[in-house]
């Protein structure tokens, strides 16, 4: 039975050429399978006289047991093989410089959030925060905007689809004085607190966008006078610009709210910036209409309220001339704030 010896041999070298491990099991079939010619062999025994049979039933097993050694070895090696390719193909060249670890930094709107929080809080302040969507009703009315106040109109105002529970019109708020009230509703006098936040308004140009910063400030007791207000913002604006060379001019106007009202303007009395007027915010004596709104009696409490600009305060500290800068996303403008 030489043929045996043959297929032990065509085996062995079949398996050798083999490189792939899927075909290699193919192949191990032509041999061991159900079909196999090794099968075909243990299959033809029963033809043979008995003596013969159990030679050859020993050879055929003997070759199988080569077969399989032969087949269990070509495994391993293709295994090996893959293995190798593997590790090459995935090495890592540990002599490479890193790429470096992208940190971020504060945005300065943000710090700009952030040193206010910490000065007025300094000095006793308390920090509230409320919605950017708003009821027409804090946003406008109950700081004794007339029903056909201009502010209120669609040219100046993002209105938001849907009503609120009371069937009251929803917007974002144009400014973060709804905080007002909203705080005052549910604190006791004293009331000393600011709120900053986002606020939106149908504006764009380069002081204007339609998504900006303000913070708020209201301070309400029996006795807080307009010098209160001078003397808190302007020891502010020392603070927040870290200098005494700047000079802060109230300048009469208008709003519902407030009555007397003013803008505030500040002046640096040093520096890039030196001998211009700059309007930061918006200020004044709150309305007794708005103190009832409060649900206080405007005979016995009297305070200050103030709403200024980040977006603006930022730009003169750090003097940035176009306020779009802020909200670009520009890295290489964001980064000289890290
Ligand atoms: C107000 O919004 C009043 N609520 C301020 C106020 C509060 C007055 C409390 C009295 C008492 P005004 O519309 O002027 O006021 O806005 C205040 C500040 O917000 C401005 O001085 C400016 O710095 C900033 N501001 C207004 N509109 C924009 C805008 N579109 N983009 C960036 N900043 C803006
Ligand atoms: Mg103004």
């Amino acid at each position: 039975m030489s043929d045996v010896d043959d297929i032990v041999t065509s085996a062995v070298e079949a398996f050798g050429r083999i490189a792939d491990p899927d075909e290699l099991e193919r192949v191990k079939a032509q041999f061991l399978g159900k079909a196999g010619s090794l099968t075909a062999m243990l299959k033809s025994l029963g033809k043979l006289a008995p003596e013969e049979r159990r030679e050859a039933g020993g050879r055929i097993n003997a070759a199988k047991d080569r077969i399989e050694a032969a087949l269990l070895q070509r495994r391993e090696v293709l295994a090996g093989a893959a293995l190798d390719a593997r590790l090459a193909e995935e090495a890592l060249d540990v002599t490479l410089p890193g790429r470096g670890q992208g940190l971020g930094g504060i945005h300065p709107v943000v710090r700009t959030w952030q040193r206010i929080e910490s000065i007025f809080g300094s000095i006793g302040f308390d920090i509230a925060d409320g919605p950017e969507i708003e009821t027409d009703w804090y946003n406008f009315t109950a700081l004794n905007n007339p029903e056909n106040h201009p502010a209120r109109s669609m040219q100046d105002t993002f209105y938001v689809e849907g009503a609120d529970t009371a069937g009251l019109p929803l917007l974002l708020r144009t400014h973060t004085s709804p905080m007002q009230v909203r705080y005052a509703c549910n604190h006791r006098p004293p009331i000393k607190v600011i709120a900053p936040g986002r606020t939106y308004r149908v504006d764009s140009d380069a002081t204007h966008s339609p998504m900006f910063h303000q913070v708020e400030g209201l301070w309400i007791d029996e006795n807080v006078s307009f010098a209160d207000l001078k003397g808190v913002y302007t020891d502010f604006l020392r603070r927040f610009f870290e200098t005494d060379e700047l000079q802060v001019r109230f300048r009469p106007s208008y709003f519902p709210f407030t009555e007397p009202s003013a803008e505030i303007d500040m002046m640096f009395a040093s520096g890039p910036q030196k001998g211009r007027w700059l309007e930061i915010s918006g200020a004044g004596q709150v309305h007794p209409t708005v103190v009832r709104n409060f649900g206080l009696d405007p005979e016995r409490y009297i305070g200050f309220a103030f709403g200024s600009g980040l977006e603006r305060l930022s730009m003169l500290r750090y003097g940035i001339d176009d306020l779009r800068l802020f909200f670009d996303g520009d890295l290489s403008f964001l980064k000289q704030f890290r």
